[in-house]
């Protein structure tokens, strides 16, 4: 009796050694299982992407995010492209490639002022667009019933003072529109999660306006999940204040936060945000780093994002995902936005696939 329990705490000792050994020397591979008990993390996927086309960035997706978002793919002009035609093909090579790796889906997005059919530019009366409106929400919504884990059912609504931006679905089907895209949505998909997302929404003014909102639909009785922060930074102007008061203020309404398009602008603009119509003119000082960034410049990257991801991991109760807009430095809309053909560096990956100082300083917060 006495050697079995001598055995028996021998062997005790030696687990628990091999734990703390193993916790001790412990590298995560990936931000996805570095992150996986705090949140998800995800990335934006092009069509490239979706359809597996460089098996380099196909291998990095699959070692380093849990969730995706389409960059293009289910946006309605895309989608949607005749009155009466839909056109599913890209955005279920997105859900294939999802099942395969284990990898969720966030639809984006159901209602959004941008990016619409060409044929919603001749459309005139308030019946048509109301048609639009129902039949878009109900056909995708229903088509992506059980495959999308979650929708952005409707995708930046405000202007920046926080009251409703006047598009074409405010001016035609008033204020309710918001509100009226969430119950059909919830209708033709019970089980999907469903979202507000919109840029800018940490600061104070556009956050008012923004919690108005998502009162408004809860106080109608209409399920509304969670909030996205798209989180299109600026280098040495991250609004770490404003981001941490928006994830306390959304969290209180009782809803999940998410950064859902998360990068770090590094080039000289003069406007905050990801207001798509907004350009900028070309000049010579416009596109500063076209052979690579100047270490001071990586540097404060790297620090810009850790101090993002300490602040997230401090929040880690309410923020539910963390996804950033593309996969590589050479992916990213920001070297095309809001001048065309820069050469910028947003994310954690380089060009060519590599983490860069920014993804050790991230990934280190967990070793
Ligand atoms: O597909 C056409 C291609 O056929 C054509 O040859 C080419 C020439 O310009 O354009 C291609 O379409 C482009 C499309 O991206 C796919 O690459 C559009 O011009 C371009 O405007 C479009 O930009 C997208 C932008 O949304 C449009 O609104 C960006 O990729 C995408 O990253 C961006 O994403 C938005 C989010 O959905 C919402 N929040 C802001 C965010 C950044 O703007």
């Amino acid at each position: 009796m006495k050697i079995k329990i001598f055995i028996l705490f021998v062997w005790a000792i030696v687990l628990f050694s091999n734990f703390t050994f193993q916790d001790s020397t412990y590298k995560a591979q990936s931000l996805k299982e570095a992150f996986k008990k705090d949140f998800a993390i995800g990335t934006a996927l092009n069509s490239a992407q979706i359809e597996e086309r460089n098996p380099r960035v196909n291998n990095l997706i699959v070692q380093q995010f849990n969730m995706a978002t389409p960059e293009n793919v289910m946006k309605s002009a895309l989608l949607h492209p005749k009155w009466d035609t839909y056109d599913f093909t890209m955005a279920d090579k997105l859900i294939a490639f999802g099942h395969k790796n284990n990898i969720k889906i966030n639809g984006h997005t159901l209602i959004w002022h941008s990016q619409l059919p060409g044929f919603m530019r001749r459309i005139q009366s308030s019946d048509s667009v109301k048609t639009f409106f129902t039949d878009h929400i109900k056909t995708v919504a229903s088509h992506f019933k059980g495959k999308v884990f979650s929708w952005d059912v409707v995708n930046e609504a405000l202007n920046e003072d926080g009251t409703l931006r006047n598009s074409v679905f405010f001016q035609k089907l008033g204020e309710n529109y918001v509100t009226e895209a969430f119950r059909l949505t919830q209708e033709a998909s019970p089980n999907t999660e469903l979202y507000y997302n919109d840029y800018n929404n940490e600061q104070p003014a556009k956050r008012a306006g923004c919690i108005r909102l998502i009162k408004k639909i809860q106080e109608a009785g209409v399920r509304i999940d969670g909030v996205g922060i798209q989180g299109h930074w600026h280098l040495g102007k991250i609004p770490f204040k404003d981001i941490e008061e928006s994830i306390l203020q959304y969290a209180a309404l009782g809803i999940k936060v998410m950064i859902t398009e998360l990068d770090i602008e590094i080039l000289p603009r003069n406007f905050q945000g990801a207001e798509v119509s907004q350009r900028m003119a070309n000049n010579a000082e416009s596109n500063p780093y076209p052979n690579g960034l100047p270490d001071e410049i990586q540097k404060q990257l790297a620090d810009d994002y850790e101090t993002l991801f300490k602040l997230f991991l401090k929040h880690k109760d309410k923020v539910t995902r963390v996804t950033f807009w593309g996969v590589n430095d050479g992916d990213s809309w920001l070297n095309n936005w809001p001048i065309r053909g820069r050469t910028n560096y947003p994310l954690l990956f380089d060009r060519n696939n590599q983490p860069k100082p920014a993804y050790f300083k991230v990934i280190g917060l967990k070793e």
